[in-house]
């Protein structure tokens, strides 16, 4: 359950799909037990490896990624005050306060680690702008909207259904799918290589700090989403809307996968870690993944590996994530519509009353239909279709990747549809779009 090897140096292990509750005056405990200096690590051996054991592309590689470390730190110390005036009960209250002291004390470590050991700027500040550029388009995007979020919250403290989805962007999307498949890989090859003994030795606290976090994320989700049906279609909505810019957050610049090649790390290994960090995570918190349309369309019956080579050709397609732009070649059209055949499947079949068919100016036509009980989209014409769409195939590629509002799209005219409009009217929540 737990990896302890004293009372209280505790990472606790919430890979698994089941566990006890999470008693929050035990992650208080933890808490007190487990404090650590940022400013007592010894960084000097650091120092000495990253000039002369790191190669040239490692250091290239190791900016770009604690760059987004260094300023995700900042955000979320930054951010989880609203938490506190939001909270339900003083075990909540109490232990958010000592998370807002450990995310400092991250900050403070990464900036001390980019000042000593990569010579980056001599305040906060200084840092923080020396290093900006690097942020990739999903950290903007996934930031941006903490941003907005925990504002709305520091507004509207007692929106349960609005400190829900905080929870679940801040805890389980930021720390439990992102920084902790990181924080995990970034251990393995420290080790690996025998490079930044100062750096692992901090990085080993912030993993256990974060494992506490994490603890409260999923048991006060759990919480929230038992209460009401309201509140867990919030948070399936946030999820929605966040998890394809996720999936950006720790892509490369220009898809350069030897960013993470030269760390032994391969890119489908962090996200099937990722994506299983967050199912279980989601799991343990009463919301089961089939539930959220974002991780269907990757096949979340299949196992992590198989969901990640799934992810991979999406965001390679520019279908999940901005990092690159979206593609519409025959080969990326049908993953795109392979997305759809999973979410259709997923959904009651009395829901498809009739074929979809879809005729593209400049492209292959599709459609989706009912065959021997199940939705399967394919190549080609049907006969009868109870609805019909028609548009360029890169304008449907952005309505289904939720680029393109389709009402804009219908008044404007680049998308039209015939047929049986219940059918049109009930199509974003069939399709997932
Ligand atoms: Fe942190
Ligand atoms: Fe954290």
């Amino acid at each position: 359950m737990a990896r302890e090897t004293a009372d209280t140096d505790v990472e606790l292990d919430l890979d698994q799909a089941a566990g006890p509750a999470i008693d929050l005056t035990r992650l208080y405990k933890l808490w007190e037990g487990g404090n650590w200096s940022a400013f007592a690590i010894d960084l000097s051996q650091d120092a000495v490896d990253w000039r002369e054991k790191l190669s040239p592309k490692q250091r290239e590689a190791s900016r770009w990624n604690y760059s987004m470390f260094v300023h995700g730190e900042e955000a979320v110390a930054r951010t989880l005050a609203p938490f506190v005036t939001a909270a339900l009960t003083q075990e909540q209250r109490i232990f958010l306060t000592t998370q807002i002291v450990d995310e400092a004390r991250h900050h403070v470590f990464f900036d001390r680690f980019m000042r000593e050991v990569m010579g980056e700027g001599n305040s906060y500040g200084e840092v923080l702008e020396a290093v900006r550029p690097e942020l990739t388009p999903g950290f903007r995007r996934v930031f941006g909207e903490l941003d907005r979020l925990t504002d709305q919250l520091r507004r509207q403290p007692s929106n349960r259904p609005l400190y829900a989805q905080c929870i679940a962007l801040y805890h389980i999307v930021v720390e439990g799918t992102l920084a902790h498949p990181g924080q995990r890989f970034m251990l393995d090859y420290m080790s690996q290589f025998d490079v930044l003994p100062g750096f692992r030795e901090g990085i080993a606290h912030i993993a256990r700090d974060e494992s506490r976090h994490m603890a409260f994320g999923v048991q006060t989700l759990g919480e929230l989403v038992a209460e009401s049906p309201l509140i867990r279609r919030a948070v399936i909505r946030l999820l929605n809307r966040a998890l394809p810019w996720a999936v950006g957050v720790l892509t490369p610049p220009r898809l350069d996968f030897d960013y993470l090649r030269v760390f032994d790390i391969n890119i489908e290994d962090l996200y099937a870690f990722s994506l299983k960090s967050l199912e279980t995570k989601l799991t343990r918190a009463g919301i089961q993944p089939s539930e959220v349309v974002a991780l269907v369309k990757l096949g979340v019956s299949d196992p992590p590996s198989a969901q990640a080579a799934r992810t991979l050709a999406l965001m390679r397609a520019g279908m999940v994530s901005d990092a690159v732009p979206l593609d519409v070649s025959e080969d990326s059209m049908t993953l795109l519509f392979e997305a759809l055949e999973r979410v259709a499947a997923a959904a009651p079949p009395s829901s498809l009353p009739g074929p979809i068919q879809w005729e593209f100016s400049d492209a292959e036509p599709w459609y989706l239909a009912i065959e021997r009980g199940a939705a399967t989209v394919r190549r080609g014409r049907v006969a009868n279709p109870a609805l019909t769409l028609r548009s360029t195939a890169l304008d449907w590629a952005r309505v289904a990747t939720e680029r393109l509002d389709p009402r804009w799209a219908m008044a404007t005219r680049r998308l039209s549809v015939s047929g049986d409009w219940r059918l049109a009217l009930r199509l974003p929540a069939l399709l997932g779009a």
